[in-house]
């Protein structure tokens, strides 16, 4: 048995869309910060057919068919690999995930579950897998779960291509470059209604989806990685905002819309830019598919958003950091 570890990221630039949905190959090139926690561990074994347990989770057909799909993909992309064994999974395997990440709150369980697989995976192959190779294998479950492999700082990279392997993760700078907080407000605990699958399936749809994407490649990802680079938290707080209001608006617009933020996450953000005018304070906010804000500041900042994040009411709090990529335990 195999067991692999691995935590959420917090995009920066988000992945919204696909160019290939069957093998979830992004719309767009992506950056995330990797997180230290929470984590989940899944291992894997050898078995005549697939079973999936979790420790803490109610395994739904749909759940189930999800990972049957994603090993079906890992599987053919393993063949297509130059290595001595390219089917190291005969038949199937037994799974086994034990996640500390509270469901649906807004910090995405599934890409450090798929991460975590894709890692354990790899210590089945008797071959020394490239980050970048399983990567690839983390994103054919969850595509944001290509980042989780990575410490600090993983981005998806696209190639002009719809290989299987046509988006790839990558590491922009390692858990040691840059230690930035992540201050988790969660408004709602309530499941979403529409989950991220779907809703990347129809972004197309939105008239303001193509220009999105267009952005992203002609300015928006470099400008992400050089703030990174060079730790300029401001242009990092910039484009971050830019980037999430933008795929909203997108999720807005698209048919069905989406409208993953609450009146809450509103309120919330005018007070922190409010907040950060105030008393010049390093935060941004950034959002994912639900109403759960996230607020990165430095270390000089984290004590000041941290009592802020815990005045509000109802709310739920986590915080995390910088974090290393997934490893095998
Ligand atoms: C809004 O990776 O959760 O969080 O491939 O369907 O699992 P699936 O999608 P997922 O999509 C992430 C959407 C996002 C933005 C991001 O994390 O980049």
């Amino acid at each position: 048995m195999i067991t692999a570890r691995s935590t959420p990221n917090i995009a920066l630039i988000k992945y919204w869309g696909n160019r290939h949905d069957e093998f979830r190959l992004c719309a767009n090139d992506n950056v995330a910060m990797t997180l230290d926690g929470p984590y989940t561990d899944v291992s894997v074994e050898l078995a005549e057919t697939l079973s999936v347990t979790s420790a803490n989770k109610e395994m739904t057909e749909r759940n189930i068919a999800r990972f049957a799909k994603t090993l079906e993909l890992i599987k053919s992309y393993l063949a297509t690999l130059p290595i001595p064994n390219p089917n190291p999974i005969p038949r199937s395997l037994s799974i086994t995930i034990n996640s500390h990440i509270p469901p649906s709150i807004g910090l995405a369980s599934s890409a450090a579950v798929f991460a975590a697989l894709a890692k354990a995976i790899s210590g089945l192959t008797d071959a020394d897998l490239s980050d970048e190779q399983i990567s690839v294998m983390a994103r054919l479950g969850s595509g944001s779960a290509a980042r989780s492999i990575f410490g600090g700082f993983g981005a998806i990279r696209n190639e002009e291509n719809n290989f299987i392997d046509g988006s790839k993760g990558w590491q922009v700078a390692d858990e040691h470059h840059w230690n930035l907080h992540d201050i988790i407000i969660v408004p709602s605990t309530e499941e979403k209604k529409v989950g991220s699958t779907e809703g990347h399936a129809s972004a197309w749809t939105s008239p303001d989806f193509e220009q999105r994407v267009k952005e992203i490649g002609d300015r928006r990802q470099q400008e992400c990685i050089d703030a990174i680079l060079s730790k300029d938290f401001e242009k990092l707080q910039n484009i971050a905002e830019e980037d999430a209001m933008d795929m909203h608006h997108c999720m807005q617009t698209q048919n069905p819309p989406l409208n993953y933020l609450s009146d809450e996450t509103y309120r919330i953000i005018e007070e922190v830019k409010d907040l950060r005018s105030s008393e010049h304070l390093p935060v941004f906010y950034t959002l994912d598919a639900g109403p759960t804000v996230h607020l990165f500041c430095t270390d000089e900042a984290r004590e000041r958003i941290s009592a802020y994040a815990h005045e509000q009411v109802g709310c739920t709090i986590f915080e995390a950091k910088t974090g290393e990529g997934t490893k095998i335990i």
